[in-house]
């Protein structure tokens, strides 16, 4: 699967690559993002179909990273071209990702939009997407764009959705109070925190939130 493909970056002691998808890889990319979020409506999973789309409008911004030991795919992100109203920056995430065929990918868009990051739970917690969020900056970078932006899901909400509002829940983890096993993840990656996004997506882990969140790119040159 990996031979004659161009390296994008390696986990320190090699085992872990990271490279632009291909169609080939289109069912194992589906069935990573079924292992990485079991809570999201079937309606806005990405599919095989759904990556093939995405590959076609912008194979750039389509990573995964691949195990050199078995060869298997692990994990994966997806990411376009858009500009960003950041007044009114509220926008479901099937509006954002064209129905996530990355239709909307817009060639002259300034900001990347990151639509998609999953590591299969197998081996999270290993660098994985700290490899990943590095090959997405390089890029961003590569591309002279301003920055990077997202709807975060914050996966820990819902379990305390009783209790705290998603205001107070997400500035607990600005604040380094409490971890959230994906907001956490990206505030660690140098990530701000814009607004947050209701009925972002259907999802009762997240309360169907969204968590817009910004990376600026310190090179950029007007
Ligand atoms: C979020 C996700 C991509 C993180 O992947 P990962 O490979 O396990 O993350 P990494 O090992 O690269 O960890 C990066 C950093 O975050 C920290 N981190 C990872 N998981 C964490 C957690 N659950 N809680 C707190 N911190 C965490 C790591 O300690 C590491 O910190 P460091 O920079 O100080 O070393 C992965 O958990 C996942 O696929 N989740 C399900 C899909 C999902 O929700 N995607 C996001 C949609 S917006």
């Amino acid at each position: 699967m990996l031979q004659g493909r161009k390296v994008l970056a390696t986990r320190e002691d090699g085992r872990y690559v990271v490279v632009q998808a291909r169609p080939e890889d289109a069912p194992a990319l589906e069935a990573v993002q079924r292992a990485c979020f079991p809570d999201l409506s079937e309606s806005e999973l990405a599919t095989a179909r759904h990556f093939l789309s995405q590959q076609q409008h912008f194979p750039e911004g389509q990573l995964a990273v691949f195990d050199t030991q078995t060869g298997e795919l692990v994990g994966s992100s997806s990411d376009f071209q858009m500009n960003v109203d950041f007044a009114h920056y509220a926008h479901p995430f099937m509006e954002e990702t064209g129905d996530n065929l990355f239709t909307t990918h817009d060639p002259r868009g300034e900001w990347l939009y990151g639509a998609d990051i999953g590591i299969h739970p197998r081996v999270r917690g290993q660098g994985l997407a700290k490899l990943l969020y590095g090959t997405r900056h390089d890029l961003v970078r590569r591309l002279n764009l301003r920055g990077h932006v997202a709807g975060a899901m914050p996966k820990g909400y819902g379990a305390v959705a009783e209790r705290l509002s998603i205001e107070q829940y997400v500035g607990e983890v600005i604040r380094e109070e409490r971890a959230d096993p994906v907001l956490t993840v990206q505030l660690k990656r140098g990530y701000g925190v814009w607004g947050i996004i209701p009925d972002y997506l259907e999802d009762e882990s997240v309360r169907n939130y969204g968590v817009f969140i910004i990376w600026r790119n310190r090179e950029y040159r007007a």
